[in-house]
């Protein structure tokens, strides 16, 4: 399976921090936002990906994240010229794609939580049809939601509305078969513009080839996209990583542990960085493996 990480558009809703610099190169705490959905792909066992963003961004995720070849990685870059809605991630992935299962993660999503690792992997090892999640949240109208029937089958989705009968949002993750990127063509823009992940869902669903898999209360799923939700999630990875003394979502680890890069290989990424508590931190994982 291939991965796509979309780290396009406007930050309009953080704007002025986004005035000169890409949402997903905004600091989480400790690290570019943009590691945390990386590292939900690599957690997966998805090495090739695509990262898109726009013209003037991508130079700066270029020398951020480079080949991927020290994390085991290969990744490759793609512009988006502007923001036209979150299925275009596939249209300008389409070679990239072929003809291989795709996942699809937002730039700006967060996922930490028991279990999860698991649950990715299973996730992808889809090859037909279309996985996506479901996620309980206080404040529905604000994403894409999925109504349910009893037996959690999933009944009807709906972008962003305003009453909602469901409180189970769907997070920025998405599991494709490889007629993804065929069905994103075929969408046509919705009343604000731009094609939505919504609708290409909804297509899955009429064929009764989407599962939703509910991501329970163990797990957390945060977006960073507005000052407020930047903050909380900035607050929880410290909270969660002073109290365990283990780091969310760094990929130097996630690569050691995933058996993506040796442990020679980890020791040189942590000499080669400057003294600071990232590099002690990979250094002791080598001297205390669990
Ligand atoms: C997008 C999707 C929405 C999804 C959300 C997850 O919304 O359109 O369906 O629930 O991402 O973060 P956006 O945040 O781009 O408005």
């Amino acid at each position: 399976m291939k991965g796509i990480l979309l780290a396009g558009g406007t930050g309009r809703r953080l704007y002025p921090l986004t005035a000169v610099l890409s949402k997903q190169l905004l600091p989480v705490f400790d690290k570019p936002m943009v590691y945390y959905p990386l590292s939900v792909l690599m957690l997966a066992g998805i090495r090739e990906i695509l990262i898109i963003s726009d013209t003037e961004s991508l130079p700066l995720f270029r020398r951020l994240l480079g080949d991927g070849a020290r994390w085991g990685l290969r990744l490759e870059y793609a512009v988006q010229a502007r923001p036209g809605g979150l299925p275009e991630a596939l249209l300008v992935g389409r070679d990239f794609i072929g003809q291989q299962p795709v996942c699809l993660i937002l730039g700006d999503n967060l996922f930490f939580g028991q279990g999860l690792p698991d649950l990715l992997r299973r996730a992808a090892a889809l090859q037909d049809g279309a996985l996506i999640f479901g996620y309980r949240v206080g404040d529905p109208s604000r994403y894409g939601v999925v109504t349910l029937d009893a037996k959690q089958r999933p009944l009807s989705l709906e972008e962003k509305p305003q009453d909602s009968v469901s409180d189970f949002a769907v997070p920025g993750l998405y599991f494709y078969d490889q007629r993804a990127a065929e069905l994103a063509a075929g969408l046509q823009p919705s009343g604000r513009g731009e094609l939505e992940i919504t609708d290409l869902n909804r297509l899955y669903l009429e064929e009764r080839r989407l599962q939703v898999e509910l991501l329970g209360r163990g797990i957390a799923w945060l977006d960073a996209g507005t000052p407020d939700s930047l903050m909380q999630a900035a607050s929880f990875v410290q909270t969660v990583q002073e109290r365990q003394g283990l780091m969310i979502s760094c990929p130097e680890e996630i690569a050691y542990r995933m058996g993506f890069i040796s442990a020679g290989e980890l020791r040189q990424l942590a000499e080669a960085m400057g003294a600071n508590d990232y590099r002690t931190y990979l250094l002791r994982l080598l001297s205390h493996p669990d």
